[in-house]
C-alpha cells in the first residue's frame, strides 16, 4: 500500500471518488437546486480561483500569508519542537511553505484527494526542503484521516489548516471536522487554522464580486464542467452570477441565476428552471474569533492564541485540547 517514491514515502487509502452525475442531479432536483462547492475545482476552476487569490479585492490569501509571515516565530512556538506537520487538503502545499523554517517540524504529512497532485506537491517540499522528512497520504478529509502507522507514535501531532477552507463547512459538519482534528492529535498536539472573519459588508461583496468577473467565471465555470462531463446542455449565457452576504447566517452565498424560464438536460434528467430561481452553489462562513472559538469548543478544542492583520480581515487561530 506504501509506495516509495523518489523522495517521498506514499500512502493510498483509496478515498471513493465522488459521484459528479449523481451529486448534481440530486442537488438539481431540490426546492432550492444546488451543486457542491468542491466541483468548482477542475483542472480549468483551479486555474480560475489561483487568478481570484490575486485580485485586488479578495484579501484573503495575500493577508493569511502576510499572518503567517509576520508571526512564523509565535507560531513556531507554539507548534513546538519534533513535529509532525499533517495538513489536511494540502493542495499545492504552498502556504506551508512560509512555516517550515521558523517551525522545523520532524515529518510534514500533506493529506489530498488528488493522488496526482498530492505526490507532485510532496516531492516538491521534499526537493526544497531535504532536512525534511516528507510523506503523503491520500484521503478525504471530509471523510477519515488517516496518519501512517509508522507516523502514529510521534506524540506532537500538529494540523495545518489554512485559507478559511473551513468556511466552506455547515457550522454543524465543521464541528465534525474539527472534532477528528481533535482525535487525530491527541493531548499532546495541536490546531492550526485560518479562518476568514465578520466584517464591513461592503468588503465582503466586493471580494466575491470583483471588477473583473474572475469570480462569476469561476461560478460559471461550474455550468461549462456539468456540460463538458456530464453531457448536459446549460446555456451558459442564460445564468449571472449571484454572490452577496446573508447577515443573518453570517455567510457569503454564491449563486447562479436562470435569466430565464428554461430546460436543461442532463444526461437523462431534464431540469427545469424559472426566471429568477438559483443554484446555490456555495456558502462561506464568516466567524468572529469569539464565534469561532465557541464552535471549537464544541469539538473540545480550547483557543490557545490567536493573529490578526491590523485590519481585522482575516484570522490565524492555534487550537490545544
Ligand atoms: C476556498 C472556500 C476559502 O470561500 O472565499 C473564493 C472559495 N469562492 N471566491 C472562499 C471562493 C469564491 C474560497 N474558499
Amino acid at each position: 500500500m506504501s509506495i516509495a517514491t523518489e523522495s517521498i514515502e506514499f500512502f493510498d487509502y483509496h478515498p471513493k471518488p465522488a459521484d459528479f452525475y449523481q451529486d448534481v442531479v440530486e442537488g438539481l432536483k431540490k426546492e432550492q437546486k444546488t451543486i457542491p462547492p468542491k466541483y468548482f475545482y477542475d483542472q480549468k476552476g483551479s486555474q480560475i480561483f489561483d487568478n481570484i487569490c490575486m485580485l485586488p479585492e479578495y484579501y484573503q490569501t495575500r493577508t493569511e500569508l502576510n499572518i503567517l509571515r509576520d508571526n512564523a516565530d509565535e507560531i513556531s512556538t507554539c507548534i513546538g519542537a519534533e513535529a509532525l506537520l499533517i495538513e489536511p487538503g494540502s493542495g499545492s502545499s504552498h502556504k506551508v511553505r512560509t512555516l517550515l523554517d521558523d517551525v522545523k517540524p520532524d515529518v510534514y504529512l500533506p493529506m489530498d484527494i488528488s493522488k496526482k497532485h498530492l505526490i507532485q506537491a510532496a516531492q516538491n517540499i521534499s526537493n526544497d526542503y531535504p532536512w525534511l522528512d516528507v510523506y503523503a497520504s491520500c484521503i478525504d478529509f471530509t471523510d477519515e484521516m488517516h496518519i501512517p502507522a509508522k507516523l502514529a507514535e510521534i506524540e506532537n501531532k500538529q494540523v495545518f489548516f489554512p485559507g478559511s477552507s473551513i468556511g466552506n463547512f455547515e457550522p454543524r459538519s465543521a464541528i465534525g471536522f474539527l472534532e477528528n482534528v481533535a482525535r487525530m492529535i491527541e493531548s499532546d498536539g495541536g490546531l492550526l487554522i485560518g479562518v476568514d472573519l465578520k466584517k464591513d459588508e461592503n468588503v465582503l461583496h466586493a471580494a466575491y464580486n470583483d471588477k473583473q468577473g474572475v469570480t462569476a467565471d469561476f461560478n460559471t465555470n461550474l455550468l461549462e464542467r456539468i456540460n463538458r462531463e456530464l453531457d448536459a446542455d446549460f446555456d451558459l449565457g442564460g445564468f449571472s452570477h449571484d454572490a452577496f452576504y446573508n447577515d443573518e447566517i453570517g455567510r457569503i452565498e454564491m449563486h447562479l441565476v436562470s435569466d430565464k424560464n428554461q430546460q436543461v438536460n442532463i444526461g437523462d434528467h431534464c431540469i427545469e428552471f424559472e426566471k429568477g430561481e438559483s443554484i446555490h452553489t456555495e456558502n462561506s462562513y464568516k466567524y468572529t474569533v469569539d464565534e469561532f472559538s465557541q464552535l471549537a469548543k464544541n469539538a473540545g478544542l480550547t483557543l490557545n492564541r490567536y493573529w490578526t492583520d491590523s485590519s481585522q480581515l482575516f484570522s490565524v487561530q492555534y487550537y490545544t485540547l
